[in-house]
């Protein structure tokens, strides 16, 4: 990418969005129709693998409207986003942080959080260093422009920087409730060595992202039950089970012996899509790698019958139309829970853990 056409618009009328490598059009077709949607004209910039997609309006306030009208949790294919402040370019390796704090200066109220960022990518990641070390002088000069708030308070806002190298970085902000808390999106997690596969890691991931620490006590509580649809090796069934639910193992292939041994957790070698609790369940979730459409298809028959009360599910994504196929498989559980008025709720992301697939988690209130 030319750096100096990076934007052509005025600073805070473009969008800033990380993705996943490869998913640039996606993520772009997709904030394209949820602006054009609001009535904000614009257009995005991208280009293959960068790991994040620029949205540019030709109105002032043409991001701000979109970034404060679109909510985050309705975006599958962005990560992280943020209204552009500046961008700087040249950045001396001498003195970065005197042109952030002078790029950062006008953001509509001081910032409670500094996140620096990078791009998803190889070339991002091997800055890592840089904002390790930026760090701190950075916060205190920002602290002393007033820019950023000293810790303490609730967090309201976030200043982002996002380097794409060492001499170029986006700076820009986001409110904190309408974003995730982690640069780039991506959550920490520990992988645990008792863990049967590290698909459990997908799972922990699902819960961070779509429950609040609140909901994660309420809704995950010991003693429910859950069924594990596709559960081989089992990395699914543990994260449930190690949080004291009992869960029905749904898979032909054999699990980790461990995991049985808990006195939590049974085995039944059955398909999947015909297999029906005999009593409704409080989980289901559903690792099946199947056509997305019979997948969808099959969650909104557990939700719509009352089988349980939550999923979350794995859509395998098509080599093309990516995009489309998330939609119609989100549009067809909508339509079939619509029909029959169940009340519910839907998210599904592109987790940092997914690759080709995206995470769903759907809740019937
Ligand atoms: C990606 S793996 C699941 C990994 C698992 N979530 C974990 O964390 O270890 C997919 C599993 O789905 C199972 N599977 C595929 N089709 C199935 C079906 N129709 N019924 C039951 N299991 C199925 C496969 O046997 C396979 O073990």
């Amino acid at each position: 990418m030319r750096r100096e056409r990076l934007i052509t618009t005025t600073p805070r009328s473009a969008l800033f969005l990380h993705c996943r490598a490869g998913f640039e059009s996606e993520c772009a077709a997709e904030i394209q129709q949820r602006a054009q949607e609001l009535g904000v004209s614009g257009f995005c910039k991208g280009q293959p693998d960068a790991g994040f997609v620029l949205f540019e309006s030709n109105e002032d306030e043409g991001a701000v409207r979109t970034h404060r009208a679109v909510a985050f949790n309705s975006l599958v294919f962005t990560r992280q986003w943020f209204v552009i402040q500046g961008l700087c370019e040249g950045l001396p390796a001498s003195d970065r942080v005197s042109e952030l704090v002078r790029a950062a200066t006008g953001i509509p109220r001081a910032a409670d959080t500094l996140l620096l960022e990078t791009p998803d990518t190889t070339e991002g990641r091997e800055l890592a260093r840089l904002c390790r070390g930026i760090r701190a002088p950075l916060e205190a000069a920002l602290t002393a422009a007033k820019l950023l708030r000293p810790h303490g308070g609730e967090e309201g806002s976030r200043l982002h920087i996002c380097f794409l190298d060492g001499a170029t970085a986006f700076v820009g902000y986001a409110p904190a409730a309408n974003s995730p808390p982690w640069p780039r999106g991506i959550p920490r997690l520990r992988y645990h060595h008792d863990a049967p596969s590290r698909s459990a890691l997908k799972l922990d991931e699902a819960l961070l992202r779509f429950l609040t620490p609140e909901e994660s006590t309420r809704l995950l509580a010991p003693g429910m039950q859950a069924v594990d649809l596709g559960a081989a090796p089992g990395g699914w069934t543990w994260q449930l089970m190690r949080r004291g639910l009992s869960v029905t193992a749904i898979d032909n292939g054999p699990l980790a012996p461990e995991i049985l041994k808990s006195g939590l957790v049974s085995h039944l070698a059955a398909d999947g899509f015909t297999y029906r609790p005999k009593a409704p369940v409080a989980w289901m979730v559903c690792d099946m790698v199947e056509q997305p459409i019979r997948i969808a298809d099959l969650v909104a028959r557990w939700v719509e019958q009352g089988w349980c009360e939550q999923t979350i599910f794995h859509l395998k994504l098509p080599m093309n139309r990516r995009y489309q196929e998330v939609q119609r498989c989100l549009d067809l559980i909508r339509r079939r829970l619509g029909k029959k008025a169940v009340r519910f709720s839907l998210t599904c992301k592109q987790l940092y853990h997914d690759r080709e697939e995206v995470t769903a988690y759907l809740h019937r209130l």
